[in-house]
């Protein structure tokens, strides 16, 4: 299947993005004026999916979809089964890089940092919030471990409902939140003519602030570029 002829149309040059377009010079901050712009775009089913990519300890990268589940200037947060593969890959290399992207916006977001585990209370909240199925089909996972099929897990999950049919379901020990502690964020805006936009926000190690030939100081430690496309 040849498909080096297929392009669609992004936008034209009068809608680029701009360096006096940020919504604001904290990256967070930009990342929600794009997120929020993302949810409210109704061919955007799930602004909130996002690719999580991590690696061995000796590089080899893996990736799938997760869902972002909140994000502050403490970095961007979600959860998961911390015995899955990203789990153990996270527990032996703690970085990460997630990329969202949204079609009917032309936009891609790039965020790298490291990664951490969030306190157990925090994630028992979180859990306890979900519903009930959820919480149950939480522990009948162990998640990324093979199984005979699927009514392996039809099975354990009946037995789950009727063991917690009127108590609380406890949070298993393999599950909760990590959160990603960003120290790049780069904004990437799709143009018709292929000159499309990047913006990209680093946090320099220990405040270091020499900035580059083309580097600009941003808020809260950060300094910003644009980046060839
Ligand atoms: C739209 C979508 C949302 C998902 N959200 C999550 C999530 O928030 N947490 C999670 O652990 N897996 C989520 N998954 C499943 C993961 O993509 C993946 O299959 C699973 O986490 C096991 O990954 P691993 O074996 O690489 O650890 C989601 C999948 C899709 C398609």
């Amino acid at each position: 299947m040849d498909l080096s002829d297929t392009r669609k149309k992004y936008k034209e040059d009068e809608e680029c993005f701009e360096e006096s377009h940020l919504a604001s010079l904290d990256p967070v901050r930009q990342f929600g004026n794009w997120f929020d712009e993302a949810t409210k775009c109704p061919e955007i089913r799930e602004a909130n999916a996002m690719c999580l990519a991590t690696a061995t300890k000796d590089g080899r990268p893996s990736a799938r979809i997760v869902l972002l589940k909140g994000y502050s200037n403490e970095g961007f947060l979600f959860f998961t089964n911390y015995e899955s593969r990203k789990g153990s890959e996270l527990e032996s290399n703690p970085y990460a890089c997630l990329v969202f992207y949204w079609e009917a916006l032309n936009r891609q977001i790039r965020i790298e940092g490291t990664v951490e585990r969030i306190p157990y209370q925090s994630s028992c909240e979180y859990f306890h919030s979900r519903p009930n199925s959820s919480q149950i089909g939480a522990v009948v996972s162990r998640q990324s471990t093979p199984i005979p099929n699927r009514d392996y897990l039809r099975q354990k999950n009946a037995e789950l409902e009727k063991k917690y049919k009127d108590s609380e379901v406890p949070m298993p020990d393999y599950w909760g939140g990590y959160m990603v502690n960003p120290y790049l964020i780069e904004f990437w805006q799709g143009q018709t003519n292929s000159l499309q936009d990047r913006i990209v926000f680093t946090k320099p190690k220990d405040g270091a602030c020499d900035l580059g030939e083309f580097q600009h100081a941003a808020e809260g430690g950060w300094v910003y570029q644009r980046l060839s496309p």
